[in-house]
Order: structure tokens, then sequence, then C-alpha cells
């Protein structure tokens, strides 16, 4: 057996996309409003968080394909298989999605971010905030 580890959720997303092909590949093509619910257990790791704030959200796509090693980026058969690490595909042997948001709203457990891809009752596994200094890319 392979080794494996627990990964608790800490909130689920509430969206407008319930189907995957209500999704963008990205959600900053559509950009639309979504909620993600934390825990009430796990809402206190909120604090300091503001409006207008960039937060990565990971999610663990759990409606995913999770055996493929390569993949034809964004679905389309006309793109050459890639291996799925050099893809943002959600099929991928962990499930794990990262995704860039701005936060619109804070109400005690929720955090209402516009720009998700996930679909509605996605788990949300983790929240990072953005930092310039430690994500944008180094000088060669
Ligand atoms: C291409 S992935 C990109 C995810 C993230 N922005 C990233 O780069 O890691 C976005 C697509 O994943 C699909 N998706 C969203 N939530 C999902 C879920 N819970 N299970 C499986 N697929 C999901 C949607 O069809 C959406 O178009």
């Amino acid at each position: 057996m392979t080794e494996q580890f627990v990964c608790n959720p800490i909130g689920r997303v509430s969206s407008p996309y319930k189907e995957k092909g209500d999704a963008p590949a990205q959600g900053r093509e559509k950009n639309l409003v979504s909620r993600i619910i934390i825990d009430p257990g796990f809402a206190g790791g909120l604090e300091g968080l503001t409006v207008g704030q960039q937060i990565f959200v990971l999610c663990w796509f759990d409606r995913s394909a999770r055996d493929g090693i390569k993949v034809h980026p964004r679905g389309k058969m006309e793109n050459p298989l890639t291996g799925v690490f050099n893809t943002r595909s959600p099929a991928r042997p962990n499930p794990v999605s990262l995704t860039l948001v701005t936060i619109q709203e804070i109400t005690d457990n929720i955090l209402t971010v516009c720009g998700l891809d996930a679909l509605d009752n996605t788990p949300v596994i983790d929240i990072k905030p953005y930092s310039g200094k430690i994500d944008e890319p180094m000088q060669a």
C-alpha cells in the first residue's frame, strides 16, 4: 500500500458553478462571485485577512479522475498529450487545485471571493495569502 496522509477539509465552496461544464478553465476568465464557508472550528484562522486582499485557495477536486499521468491541456484533443505536472488540469493523482482570488467580503466564517473556479460544494483544504515578495518570479 502506498503511503497515505490525512487531509481534513477546512470548509466548502458555495459556487454558481454546479456542473463541470459551467466553470471556466481558470476562475478569472469569468470572475464570478463564490463563497467559502469555513468550518467554525477553523474560523479563527481567518483573523487578519482583509477585504481586497488576494489569497490562494487550495481545494480538493473531489469529482476529478485521478488515474491519468498525461492529459490534453484544457481537455482539448487538439492539444498534445502533456505530463500532468506541466498542466493545471483538475484530473491528476492528487486533485489539488490552486487559485488566486480576491476577497470581497468577510462575515464571521464566510469569505466572499471572486475568481474561484471550484464547483459547488468542493472541499477547501487550505488558504494562504498572496505575497509579492514570496510569489513573484525570481530574477534569473
Ligand atoms: C483547470 S482547473 C484549474 C483549477 C485551479 N485554478 C488550478 O489552476 O489549479 C478548473 C476546472 O476544474 C473543474 N472543477 C472544479 N471543481 C471541481 C471538482 N470539485 N471536481 C472536479 N473538477 C472540478 C472545473 O471544470 C473547472 O473548469
